[in-house]
């Protein structure tokens, strides 16, 4: 990427967006076309196509999605499948039609086959059943996916698809009834301590496996990668080290400072066991993560401090 294209982030007020903003400003650019999402609704085609074509970006990064938890996507597939492929159909027809060559698409480790090999290898995608709790978002994400690899196929466009693990970090989502694991254990606890609760529940054994990546960390290999890797099909991005949420709850105990008993509820259940990602084609492109979860968590504690928290007693 060039220091004066024009760079458009479709999401760029969500957690994904608002990183790769930062990271493209940290790199020098300032050439941005920035839409939220009251500005412009990408589920409106006559109005995406309408906006490509006036202001012809040269860069774009796919941001912008319908996003949710377990009981979100189980509750409203309908919407985790049509928003997304419709959003996608449009941000991606438009911005070829308009003449872009180089787009960022953001796919999800979460729609990888359940039963994969692990850890998990670009090749598995596509291999076996889908997890059903968010089997229409999956779906909607690996049309996305061969949507760039199609057009990179057909037209010879740059329209790269990462597949990035867990993500957590600034502006994530702390809201207790559909916050993640990492933004709802720094709650919880955070909550306990300043409540004097003697115990954090938390779900499941902790014997689970999950990969983390700080967002920051992610916005900065989703450039990496759109400066340096041009496959046809989609990359792996990732830390390619995973914890268990054993030992993620005691980092974040330790981060917040939070000295009471954590309990594990077995009779709550674990999800997937293990979802680590296959980084190795990525590393060989000379990407390296550069933020440890202990340092990711306390910027994202700091974050929670100075933003999203209230005094809830
Ligand atoms: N979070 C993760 O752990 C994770 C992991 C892997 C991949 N990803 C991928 O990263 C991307 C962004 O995720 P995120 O975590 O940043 O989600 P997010 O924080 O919810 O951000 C999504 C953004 O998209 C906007 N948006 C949604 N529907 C729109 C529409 N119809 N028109 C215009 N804007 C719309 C949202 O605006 P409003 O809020 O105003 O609706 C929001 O700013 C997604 O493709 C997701 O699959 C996320």
């Amino acid at each position: 990427m060039d220091l004066n294209d024009k760079i458009y982030i479709a999401g760029h007020n969500g957690m994904v967006g608002s990183a790769i903003l930062r990271a493209l400003k940290e790199k020098g650019h300032d050439n941005f076309l920035l839409k939220s999402h009251n500005e412009l609704d990408l589920t409106v085609q006559s109005d995406v196509r309408d906006f490509f074509n006036e202001e012809k970006p040269d860069v774009v990064f796919l941001a912008a999605a319908k996003v949710g938890g377990i009981s979100a996507n189980i509750a409203d597939p309908v919407s985790f499948l049509m928003d997304n492929i419709i959003i996608q159909h449009n941000v991606i027809k438009s911005a070829f039609d308009s003449g872009v060559d180089k787009l960022i698409f953001l796919g999800s480790s979460c729609i990888y086959p359940t039963q994969a090999q692990q850890p998990l290898k670009e090749e598995y995608l596509l291999t076996g059943p889908l997890e059903p709790t968010n089997e229409g978002y999956a779906l909607s994400k690996i049309i996305g996916l061969k949507a760039c690899e199609y057009y990179n196929k057909q037209y010879g466009t740059n329209y790269i698809g990462v597949m990035p693990p867990n993500l957590y970090g600034i502006n994530d989502n702390f809201d207790l009834k559909t916050a993640h694991v990492v933004a709802s254990l720094i709650k919880k606890m955070h909550l306990a301590k300043i409540n004097d609760e003697p115990e954090v529940e938390i779900w499941g054994s902790g014997n689970q496996y999950r990969e983390l990546m700080f967002v920051d960390d992610m916005a900065n290999a989703t450039l990496y990668a759109a400066d340096h890797y041009d496959g046809d099909s989609f990359i792996n991005i990732g830390v390619g080290v995973d914890y268990t949420i054993r030992e993620l709850s005691e980092t974040i105990q330790k981060v917040v400072g939070y000295d009471g008993e954590l309990f594990f509820d077995t009779s709550k259940p674990d999800g997937m066991f293990r979802k680590v990602l296959d980084v190795s084609t990525f590393n060989e492109l000379g990407w390296k993560s550069k933020i440890s979860l202990k340092e990711g968590l306390s910027l994202t504690y700091d974050w929670f401090l100075e933003n999203e928290c209230g005094d809830e007693k």
